[in-house]
């Protein structure tokens, strides 16, 4: 599209009241910035100038590396129309139009946007501005109007009795033709505040005999501008809402949607049925016909088709694959691979590993870099001893080896192929293949001795010793 794209972020954001900088607070997985520059960048503009203080270098930094932006330095916060202002020099002279958004705008859709320049360049005004109605309109820009035209924006702190009834607001978001732009010299300073408002260029053009139109064509909430912790919290919960009704639509069930988060990221296939408190976040992949419990939270992984996670279970950065069972309350942390049609049961760690196809570890385990063939079975109370107090070592269990209950394995170690560890044993040293590995002290049983004790007892006597 051949029209430049000036985002507006080099306030302060004191409102906030915070050490981050606002427009770097997080909406889900991504900063409020970055979700405004994701969707300036979705329309395909001929280039975007981000306007930034200097005093806020974190804006930048976050922004770095990403080559479509380009920066425009505002030395002072001395308001929106001083910041659009610090990026015209920075503006391609061929562009007709300019796009301006504000930063703290990161809710609305490209949709709204592409429909908005689409209706303010097909209108005869040179100036448009994007508005909404709104039952509190609290610190939103009343908009003015004298019959269909834009005549004034006022805003909240000049506000007089005869702007009261006014429900339609400004959203930020403004497209001029670059022969208007010299109105912006214009602006007056706002007395009251000390700042030039990118909103009085209205009445200056008014005055200059330019039309302004209000372009009315979404609500309230996609046009959410962010200025307090407040305000956030409502851009969450919307776009939360907003993902799960996409998701639903696209065939997922979710029993209680109220209560669960999901990352804009997110993919998730047909038929998975998601239960209460879950939380699934950054760019993880669910599959299809897969169930997730309540509580289970899954950051940036892989989940494949029909796998089933029961409740309270953590997956961090791995791979789930087919058909398996997780949980409940199992813990699988990053660089984990979690083999086809396997089970890793309640209170089972696995960190590192390779989990082949079929494998078991049904209760109460710890497996850490180890890699473990198809068709294992891993005792309950099995624990990897991966860590010497300097280094890690690994634990090589090959296929279908039946490692018998509260086994300690001691890295490094490999138990061959088809091997059986016997219950309560340490291993330290490798097991061959098939063989039986057992390593406990040998049991001994002393006839009648309960029944002794219990006589020496009834007599009084000092059992102490036994
Ligand atoms: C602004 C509008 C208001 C509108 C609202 C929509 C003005 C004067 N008011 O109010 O009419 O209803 O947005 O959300 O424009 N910024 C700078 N440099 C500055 C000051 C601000 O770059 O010196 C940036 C901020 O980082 C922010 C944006 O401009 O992204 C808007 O500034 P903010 O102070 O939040 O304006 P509002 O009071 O919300
Ligand atoms: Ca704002």
């Amino acid at each position: 599209m051949s029209i430049s794209v000036v985002v507006l972020a080099g306030g302060l954001g004191t409102r906030m009241r915070s050490q981050t900088p606002k427009l770097l607070h997080k909406i889900l997985n991504k900063t409020i910035i970055e979700r405004t520059l994701q969707t300036a960048l979705s329309l395909n503009p001929r280039e975007i100038i981000v306007v930034i203080n200097p005093k806020l270098d974190a804006i930048r930094k976050a922004l770095e590396g990403n080559d479509s932006l380009k920066f425009a330095i505002q030395k002072q916060p001395l308001g929106t129309a001083d910041a659009f202002k610090s990026a015209l020099p920075s503006v391609d002279n061929s562009s007709e139009w300019i796009l301006v958004i504000n930063g703290d705008t990161p809710l609305i859709k490209a949709q709204t946007l592409l429909e908005f320049i689409s209706k303010a360049k097909g209108s005869s005004s040179a100036l448009s501005i994007l508005t909404f109605k709104t039952e509190t309109p609290s610190d939103y820009g009343r908009i003015v109007r004298s019959g269909d035209d834009v005549i004034g924006i006022v805003e909240k702190t000049d506000i007089t009795d005869e702007h009261s009834h006014i429900k339609e607001v400004n959203s930020g978001v403004y497209l001029l033709h670059k022969n208007t732009v010299y109105l912006i010299d214009k602006i007056p300073m706002n007395e009251k505040k000390g700042e030039y408002y990118l909103t009085d260029i209205v009445t200056v053009a008014v005055k200059s005999g330019v039309k302004v139109s209000g372009i009315c064509i979404a609500d309230e909430d996609e046009l959410l501008g962010i200025n307090s912790r407040r305000d956030l919290s409502r851009a969450i919960s919307v776009l939360r809402k907003r993902k799960i009704e996409d998701l639903m639509d696209e065939g997922v069930t979710f029993i209680d949607p109220q209560t669960v988060y999901i990352d804009t990221d997110v993919e998730i296939g047909v038929d998975t049925t998601i239960y209460p408190n879950v939380i699934i976040e950054n760019a993880s992949i669910i599959g299809k016909h897969c169930m997730i419990y309540q509580g289970s939270y899954i950051n940036q992984c892989i989940i494949e088709d029909d796998v089933v996670i029961k409740g309270f279970s953590v997956i961090n950065q791995s791979h789930v694959k087919k058909g398996a069972t997780i949980g409940p309350f199992a813990h699988i942390r990053p660089q984990s691979s979690i083999g086809e049609d396997s089970r890793i049961g309640n209170f089972v760690e696995v960190k590192k590993s390779n989990i082949g196809k079929g494998v078991k570890a049904s209760h109460l385990s710890y497996i850490g870099d180890a890699d473990i063939g198809q068709g294992t079975n891993i005792g309950a109370g099995t624990i990897t001893c991966n860590y010497d107090g300097v280094k890690k070592h690994k634990t090589i269990i090959e296929e279908g080896v039946f490692i018998g209950s509260d086994s300690q394995l001691i890295a490094p170690v490999r138990i061959g192929k088809g091997a059986y560890v016997g219950a309560g044993s340490t291993i330290t040293k490798d097991v061959p293949s098939n063989a039986l590995a057992i390593s406990r002290a040998m049991q001994r049983n002393i006839p009648e001795w309960a029944k002794r004790r219990a006589d020496k007892q009834n007599k009084g006597e000092n059992i102490d010793k036994e």
